[in-house]
């Protein structure tokens, strides 16, 4: 598989070969060759891959109403405006089906929100500024450090954004922990350049402190060597910006996500990491480098203990499924039987997009885990009894 030029000459002025986490950053946001970066990434049914707010209005239509309550609990506390805070919005559908559905179902609260959209690849806020030119909220891009300067109340959403920081792989050579590096073959006397996959260096004495708590430090016989799995040592800087981004309220993480036992199972040998396009997964992370989207699996113990020690409060965590039929799904989807004949064909597709929310095999098993800080924090709607008045 050819190795681009710029990717080359990156990796040849490193020494010929970097971390894999380098690596990642490198090719999903680097803004001119990035597969995020550069915009060339396309997310819905007919683009790389689908996510739930890619698939129709219903999820954030659902959705709502959690974001609802907990901004009404924020309105009765303190006057002053409230922020729907997104980063990675990706298309910029679900802050657009959100901004929408709160305006109509909210209106009083929706006039004291503004949206807040945190994207740091030029070529996807590009595209979500054209999504949202209608939004019926008002609208702006910030960075976390530029919202620090004066924090917002708020909710704080990370939907499927979490699985796009750079992870560490780390490799078990049976004595000890090796950090995987990319290395650049070959190349030389007008042979083809290659990408290989190597174990490095020892794992240096920075990242050992995370294997604690996970069973991997040491990790004893159970693990043969060869071994390898994922760290993920952007989740601390970045749950520390967004606490210092959100003065008062909630964040709302939805992703992939394994407890750690799940995670660092001995059956699970390569880890979680994936590759997509074109509606294609891949367990290769080294083809056409800049073009794939490469993700991996957000482990829930390290999550919840590097939110902790960022200055939020884990409230909890449930299953998809579990989150959207206690928001109203069922009622949604019954509510499908009452559309006009002539709309038999969207009413088709909506069913469709609704049962693959909560699909166990597919999207219903992604996690939602709900954090707060300042404000006391309540059980969150979607993880108390459904039967339970809003
Ligand atoms: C998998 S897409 C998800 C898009 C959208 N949330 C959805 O579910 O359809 C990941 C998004 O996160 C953005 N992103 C990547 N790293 C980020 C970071 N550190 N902070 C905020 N956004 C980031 C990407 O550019 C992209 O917009």
């Amino acid at each position: 598989m050819t190795v681009p030029g710029w990717l080359q000459r990156r990796l040849a002025a490193a020494g010929g070969a970097v971390p894999f986490s380098t690596y990642m950053d490198w090719v999903l946001h680097d803004p001119d060759h990035g597969a995020y970066g550069s915009g060339r990434l396309r997310i819905g049914p007919r683009g790389d891959f689908a996510t739930a707010p890619s698939l129709g209005a219903d999820f954030a239509a659902l959705l709502a109403s959690q974001l609802a309550e907990w901004l009404s609990e924020l309105a009765a506390t303190a006057p002053g405006p409230l922020a729907l805070v997104e980063a990675g919005p990706g298309e910029g559908s679900l802050a657009a089906d959100l901004a929408a559905a709160l305006a109509a179902g909210w209106p009083d609260l929706a006039a004291r929100c503004e949206l807040v959209l945190v994207e740091p690849n030029p070529g996807m806020a590009a595209r979500q500024r054209q999504r949202l030119a209608a939004c019926p909220l008002p609208c702006r891009w910030s960075g976390f450090a530029e919202l620090a300067a004066a924090p917002v109340r708020g909710v704080l959403l990370a939907h499927e954004v979490l699985d796009a920081l750079p992870v560490e792989r780390i490799c078990w050579d049976g004595e000890d922990w090796r950090r995987q590096r990319v290395v650049l073959a070959g190349g030389s006397d007008g042979g083809e350049a290659l990408l290989r996959l190597q174990p490095g260096e020892r794992l240096e004495a920075g990242l050992r402190p995370a294997l604690a708590g996970l069973g991997l430090d040491p990790p004893g016989p159970r693990l043969g060597p060869g071994w390898t799995t994922e760290l993920h040592p952007g989740l601390a800087p970045w749950l520390q910006q967004a606490a210092a981004a959100l003065g008062d309220g909630w964040l709302l993480v939805i992703d992939y996500a394994l407890e750690a036992s799940r995670y660092y199972a001995p059956a699970r040998a390569q880890g979680t990491l994936m590759a997509y396009r074109h509606q294609q997964a891949s367990g290769d992370p080294l083809q056409q480098p800049g073009s794939w989207d490469l993700t991996a699996h957000l482990c829930i113990d390290s999550l919840e203990r590097e939110a902790g020690a960022s200055g939020w409060r884990p409230l909890g965590h449930c299953r998809q499924g579990q989150a959207l039929l206690a928001l109203g799904l069922a009622e949604r989807l019954h509510g499908l039987q009452q559309l006009p004949g002539a709309a038999l064909a969207q009413a088709l597709a909506r069913r469709e997009a609704l049962l693959r929310l909560v699909d166990p095999h597919a999207l219903g098993d992604f996690r939602w885990l709900a954090f707060a800080r300042g404000t006391a924090p309540g059980v969150p709607r979607f993880l108390r009894d459904p039967s339970a008045p809003f």
